[in-house]
C-alpha cells in the first residue's frame, strides 16, 4: 500500500518536527498536522518564524520550505483524518497525577481520545503507528477501540479496517531535525508485513535500508522505553561519581574520559550536570517502575527508581551546596542564573533542572535573576508558579525587599551589577565567552561562580576575584 496522505494527531516537539522532515523528504506525500490546542495551531501557522511553538535549529526552514505545499497544520482533527490512509498518534503521555498508578503510571487519555478518534473518522483501509511513548501492550487497547469500529462499520456495508505499527521517535530535543534526517534506527513494531513495508517505504525515502529494523509491536514499545532509562541511568551513574569526586579530590571530567575511552562503555552521556530534565526520562523511567511492580519484579522496580531518587537528590545537593558556601544564608543575596531550559537549544523547560533548583534558592530567600535565550517570562512564571519582578538590579530597589523574588535578566552585563554569586544551569553556547575579567569587577564580594555544566575554564577564573565551584571538581 503506497501512502499519500499522512495525518499526524499531535504538534508538539514531536508531531511538528517528525512531520515537517517527512514533507520535505517526501513531496509526493501530503502530510497534515492537527491539534486540539487552537494557539499552537495559530503558532505553527505564524507568518513569524520565529513564534514557532517549537524552537529548533533547522526547523523554520523546513517549515518555511513546506508549509502550504504539502505540510499543512490544522486544528480540523476530524477531517484531516478521514482523508489519511496513514496516521501517527503523537500526543503527549505524562505521568498519571491521580487514581491507580498516581505518579508513575502513564496517563493514557490523550493517546485513547485519538484511537476514538480515528475510529469515528476514518474511512477504508487505514494504518494507525504509534508515534508517542507508551507502556508496553499500549497497541492492544488501540486496537481492541478500532475493531469496534470494524464491526459497526460492518454493519452498514463499508470496509473500516486498520492496522496498529509501534514507531518510537528517539529524537533528542536541540538536535531534533539532524536526529530525524540522520538516525542511528528507525524501529518499527508490528504484525502484518504489509503495513511494515508501507511505513518502511516512507523512511526508505532518506534512510539506509540497514538502518530500519522490525520487531514485533511489544518488543518495540519496550524497547523505547529501555532506551531512555539507559540513558537516564548513565546520567544518574555520572552523577553519582560526580559527588565522590568532590570528595576524594578526583575530577569528574577525567574520570569520564578515561572510562569512556572503553570501547564497550563509550564517550557520549557521561557528561555530570545538575539532573537530567526533559519530559521524558523521568516519566519513562516511572513507567518501567510501575510497569515492573505490577508484575512483581519488586527488585528491577527498586533498581530503576534509584535512578530517579540520585536525579533528585543530585538537583537537591546543587541547591545546598550554593546556600553553603554563601554563608549559610541567601536572604537578599542576589544570583544570576544562566540557562533555564532542560538543555541547550530548546525552549522546553518540562523537568528542567533549572525549576526544582531555583525554587529551592528563592525558598532560601535569595532574589534571582534568570536569563535564558529561548524560554519566555511567562514560561518561567508558570513554572516558578511567581510572578517575576520589573528590575534586574539591587541598586533600583531600595524601596522593596527582594527575598525570594526573580526578575528576567533582559541586558545580561548589567544584571551582574551587585550579584553575590552565577549558576550555570544550561550549556548555551552564549555563555561560553562572557568575559570574567569584567563581570568580577561588577559583582559584590566574595562572589561565586557555580558551574553545573564545567563550560568554564578554571584557567580564566586564575586572574579574576571570583570564587569558582564546578560539578565533580574535587581538585
Ligand atoms: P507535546 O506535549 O509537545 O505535544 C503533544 C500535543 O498533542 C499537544 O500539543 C496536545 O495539545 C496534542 N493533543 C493531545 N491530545 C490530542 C487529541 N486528542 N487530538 C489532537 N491533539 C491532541 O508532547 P511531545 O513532547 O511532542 O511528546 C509526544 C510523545 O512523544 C510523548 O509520548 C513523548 O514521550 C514522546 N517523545 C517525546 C520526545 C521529545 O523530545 N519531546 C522524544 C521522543 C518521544
Ligand atoms: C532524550 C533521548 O536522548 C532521546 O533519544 C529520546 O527520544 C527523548 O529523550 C524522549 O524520549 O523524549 P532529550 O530529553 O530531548 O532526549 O535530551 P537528552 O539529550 O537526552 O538530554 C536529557 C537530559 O539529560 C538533559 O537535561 C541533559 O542536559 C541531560 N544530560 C545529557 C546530562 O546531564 N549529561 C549528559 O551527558 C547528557
Amino acid at each position: 500500500m503506497q501512502v499519500k496522505n499522512i495525518c499526524c494527531i499531535g504538534a508538539g516537539y514531536v508531531g511538528g518536527p517528525t512531520m515537517a522532515v517527512i514533507a520535505n523528504k517526501c513531496p509526493h506525500i501530503e502530510v497534515n498536522v492537527v491539534d486540539v490546542n487552537r494557539e499552537r495551531i495559530e503558532k505553527w501557522n505564524s507568518d513569524n518564524l520565529n513564534e514557532l511553538p517549537v524552537f529548533e535549529p533547522g526547523l523554520s526552514n523546513l517549515v518555511k520550505k513546506c508549509r502550504g505545499v504539502n505540510l499543512n497544520f490544522s486544528y480540523s482533527v476530524g477531517e484531516k483524518i478521514s482523508n489519511a490512509d496513514m496516521i501517527f498518534i503523537s500526543v503527549n503521555t505524562p505521568t498519571k497525577k491521580k487514581g491507580i498508578g498516581a505518579g508513575k503510571a502513564s496517563d493514557l487519555k490523550w493517546v485513547e481520545a485519538c484511537a476514538r478518534e480515528v475510529a469515528t473518522y476514518s474511512k477504508g483501509h487505514t494504518i494507525v503507528v504509534e508515534k508517542s511513548t507508551l507502556p508496553v501492550r499500549t497497541a492492544e487497547v488501540i486496537k481492541s477501540i478500532l475493531s469496534e469500529a470494524t464491526i459497526s462499520d460492518l454493519k452498514n456495508n463499508a470496509t473500516k479496517t486498520f492496522d496498529v505499527l509501534s514507531n518510537p521517535e528517539f529524537l533528542a530535543e536541540g538536535t531534533a531535525i539532524n536526529d530525524l534526517i540522520n538516525p542511528d534506527r528507525v524501529l518499527i513494531g508490528g504484525d502484518n508485513g504489509i503495513a511494515i513495508d508501507s511505513l518502511s517505504e516512507i523512511y526508505k525515502n532518506w534512510v539506509p535500508n540497514h538502518k530500519i529494523i522490525t520487531t514485533n509491536l511489544w518488543s518495540s514499545e519496550l524497547a523505547k522505553l529501555t532506551a531512555n532509562a539507559f540513558l537516564a541511568q548513565r546520567i544518574s551513574s555520572i552523577n553519582s561519581v560526580s559527588a565522590i569526586c568532590e570528595a576524594t579530590g578526583a575530577d569528574i571530567r577525567e574520570v569520564s574520559k578515561a572510562i569512556g575511552l572503553d570501547s564497550r562503555i563509550g564517550p557520549k552521556f557521561l557528561n555530570a550536570g545538575p539532573g537530567f530534565g526533559g519530559s521524558c526520562f523521568k516519566k519513562d523511567i516511572l513507567n518501567l517502575v510501575y510497569l515492573s511492580d505490577f508484575f512483581g519484579l519488586k527488585e528491577v522496580s527498586s533498581f530503576w527508581e534509584s535512578v530517579v531518587s540520585l536525579n533528585n537528590w543530585q538537583q537537591h545537593r546543587i541547591s545546598k551546596l550554593i546556600v553553603k558556601k554563601l554563608f549559610g544564608t541567601l536572604t537578599n543575596k542576589k544570583i544570576v542564573v544562566l540557562g533555564f531550559a532542560f538543555k541547550a537549544n530548546t525552549n522546553d523547560t518540562r523537568e528542567s533542572p533549572a525549576i526544582n533548583i531555583c525554587k529551592e534558592l528563592l525558598e532560601e530567600g535569595a532574589f534571582l535573576v534568570i536569563h535564558d535565550p529561548k524560554v519566555s517570562i511567562k514560561q518561567i512564571n508558570i513554572d516558578l508558579n511567581l510572578k517575576p519582578l520589573e528590575i534586574s538590579n539591587r541598586l533600583e530597589s531600595n524601596t522593596q525587599t527582594l527575598e525570594g523574588k526573580w526578575s528576567k535578566a533582559f541586558d545580561l552585563e548589567k544584571s551582574f551589577i551587585d550579584a553575590d554569586a552565577v549558576l550555570i544551569l544550561t550549556e548555551w553556547d552564549n555563555y561560553k565567552h562572557l568575559d570574567w575579567k569584567k563581570i568580577s569587577k561588577l559583582m559584590r564580594k566574595p562572589s561565586w561562580l557555580f558551574d553545573t555544566r564545567s563550560m568554564i575554564d578554571p584557567e580564566e577564573f586564575s586572574n579574576t576575584k571570583i570564587n569558582f565551584w564546578r560539578v565533580g571538581d574535587g581538585t
